[in-house]
């Protein structure tokens, strides 16, 4: 698919009569909002961004520091498994008020919950401080992450995010390590002017890439990250059915919009049970979708 290609299909998606984003750079393949302006789910007394840090906080605590990962992730478990599933139905209902549901093809869950601070986990070649795209670990290329940034954003712990430059090609996206990667990041990308800030919902083509940033010292930063399959052409035809293979889980938006009424996030390992993340391909958690009713 042409660079071309990808934005006009990024800006149609961005300018729906019901999204309010507001597209970045000169390439306009990322593009913002603030989930202040999202009506969420409302059954808390607070805006979404408050409910979503409660319910953020929540899962942290029942999930304990032991279940974070070297990238910050805390990993769900059958003992946080409540707490996360309440936490994902209200991330998806603030995100269902970007009205991009016409674009999505399928999301892959879990979305991750991120901790970024002082971590003696940190490190290693995966690690998200290097750029990178999210295609190269494997995912199918015609994607779009999604990051909420819910509380210590600013310039000295947060994402920076890069577009790449008018000779972009497909095969840019193949699976590579950070590494290998580098070079092109470093010749092909420029970087974005903008820093996120706390409240700050994120759209990104994956043509561009990003890195975590944080200055030594600087405290934790939460934020919720995931992707999603977006219609046209190539699109992730179905749950079984998908250019690239991608070890994680997909699901609808009927699946992602009915968490805790029609269908259920389920994790069968306990907190204390190690799951492979096979070098990074794929998410150190085992989730199964199961249908309520
Ligand atoms: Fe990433």
């Amino acid at each position: 698919m042409s660079l071309a290609d990808r934005k006009t299909l990024f800006h149609e998606m961005c300018s729906g009569p019901d999204c309010r984003m507001e597209l970045l750079g000169s390439q306009g393949l990322i593009a913002v909002t603030s989930i202040h302006k999202l009506q969420g789910f409302d059954c808390y007394a607070g805006g979404p961004l408050t409910r979503l840090r409660y319910h953020a906080n929540t899962f942290r605590i029942a999930a304990g520091e032991r279940s974070l990962t070297p990238n910050g992730m805390m990993v769900p478990s059958r003992e946080s498994s409540l707490e996360f599933n309440v936490l994902c139905r209200e991330f998806y209902s603030i995100v269902a008020g970007l009205g991009i549901e016409d674009f999505v093809s399928c999301w892959n869950v879990p979305p991750n919950l991120r901790v970024k601070g002082d971590n003696p986990k940190a490190g290693g070649p995966r690690d998200t401080a290097h750029k990178h795209s999210d295609a190269w670990i494997g995912e199918n290329p015609r994607c779009v992450t999604v990051m909420a940034f819910l509380s210590g954003c600013g310039p000295d712990n947060c994402v920076q995010f890069y577009e790449p430059s008018d000779a972009f090609q497909e095969s840019w996206l193949e699976p590579k390590t950070y590494s290998d990667g580098k070079s092109l990041a470093e010749g092909e990308y420029s970087p974005l002017d903008y820093v996120p800030h706390d409240g700050d919902l994120v759209l990104a083509d994956f043509s561009t890439i990003h890195c975590s940033h944080r200055k030594p010292g600087a405290g934790p930063r939460l934020g919720i990250d995931t992707t999603f399959g977006i219609k046209g052409p190539e699109q992730i035809a179905s749950e079984t059915s998908f250019v690239r293979k991608w070890r994680g889980q997909r699901a609808t938006w009927d699946v992602v919009k009915g968490l805790g009424q029609t269908h259920l996030f389920v994790f069968p390992n306990r907190a204390d049970e190690w799951v492979d993340c096979e070098g990074g391909r794929k998410q150190a958690v085992n989730c199964q979708v199961r249908r309520l009713v």
